[in-house]
């Protein structure tokens, strides 16, 4: 077990998955800009780590995966637009981290993803959740605003109507409305939740890591404006498939009716 910012971010490699802990849940795991500065360096860690197939991220205790950003922090370092801009600065290393992460990555969530937080359960892939899960973005109860990023995101997963709605009433929604308007992947009761993700990730983790990461690439991209799409980068992650040893292994194993050994190359 790794331990950042003073302990308030966790990380541990087991079986080929990599889990990050969001630790403060004194604060329901409102996220300090300590805590971003080690979600970015324990994704650097775990993208170098070829023991990591895939990344689960999740809150310790069972009340939030994150309550949003640490309002504690405000005061000091977002005072005024000004303000605002340096904490960004600082707060963006770690999603453009997530964003560009090329390994698949699962939010398991219970309880409060409220704001930032919810920001960053949005860059995962997968949002598994609890039936406890509550999702809600307050910025305008609290008069701020959210950046571009967050909200392209919330567009893209759920349209743009819920998306207003969501955003202009800053209230919560419950895991079954989270579910319906596809903000969350699945919702199972809360007791399963562990259970489920590790049957989730497990299976992922045991495909061939080059499909993954030329999948995820993929809807990466096509979620993008076309103009801004990298064709060139989506055929070169095509054919390191094909070329791959993993590919023979992957055909192989099938016709040995044998489950595949993947090796990332
Ligand atoms: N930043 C800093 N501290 C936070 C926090 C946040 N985003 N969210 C919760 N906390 C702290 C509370 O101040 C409280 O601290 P205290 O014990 O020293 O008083 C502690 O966490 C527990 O919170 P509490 O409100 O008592 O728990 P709850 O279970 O009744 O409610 C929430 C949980 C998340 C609904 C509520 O704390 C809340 O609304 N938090 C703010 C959410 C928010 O607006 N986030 C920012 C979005 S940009």
């Amino acid at each position: 077990m790794s331990e950042y910012a003073d302990g308030t971010m966790l990380s541990v490699i087991e079986e080929g998955v990599g889990l990050i802990t969001f630790n403060q849940p004194q604060k329901r795991n409102a996220m300090s800009i300590g805590m971003w500065d080690g979600l970015a360096r324990i994704l650097d860690a775990f993208e170098h780590d070829d023991r990591v197939r895939a990344v689960v991220l999740t809150g310790a205790g069972n009340r939030a995966f994150i309550a949003g950003a640490d309002i504690s922090q405000f005061e000091e370092q977002r005072g005024n637009a000004d303000a605002q801009r340096d904490y960004d600065r600082l707060t963006r290393a770690g999603n453009a981290r997530l964003a560009a992460f090329a390994k698949p990555t699962i939010a398991r969530i219970r309880g409060y993803c409220l704001g930032e937080g919810l920001g960053i359960a949005m860059q995962c892939d997968l949002r598994i959740a609890a039936v406890d899960s509550e999702y809600g973005l307050p910025g305008a109860r609290l008069g701020m605003a959210y950046g571009f990023d967050l909200v392209r995101n919330l567009v893209s997963l759920v349209g743009p109507a819920h998306t207003r709605m969501l955003l202009y009433s800053g209230q919560r929604i419950d895991s079954a409305e989270a579910q319906r308007i596809g903000l969350v992947n699945q919702v199972v009761e809360d007791e399963e939740l562990s259970e489920r993700v590790v049957d989730i990730v497990r299976t992922i983790a045991d495909n061939a890591p080059l499909s993954l990461r030329s999948m995820k690439l993929a809807v990466g991209e096509a979620v993008k404006d076309e103009s801004r799409c990298d064709y060139a980068a989506i055929d070169a992650a095509i054919d390191a498939c094909f070329d791959s040893e993993d590919y023979r292994e992957g055909r192989t194993a099938f016709l040995e009716k044998r489950p595949p050994r993947f090796r990332g190359r």
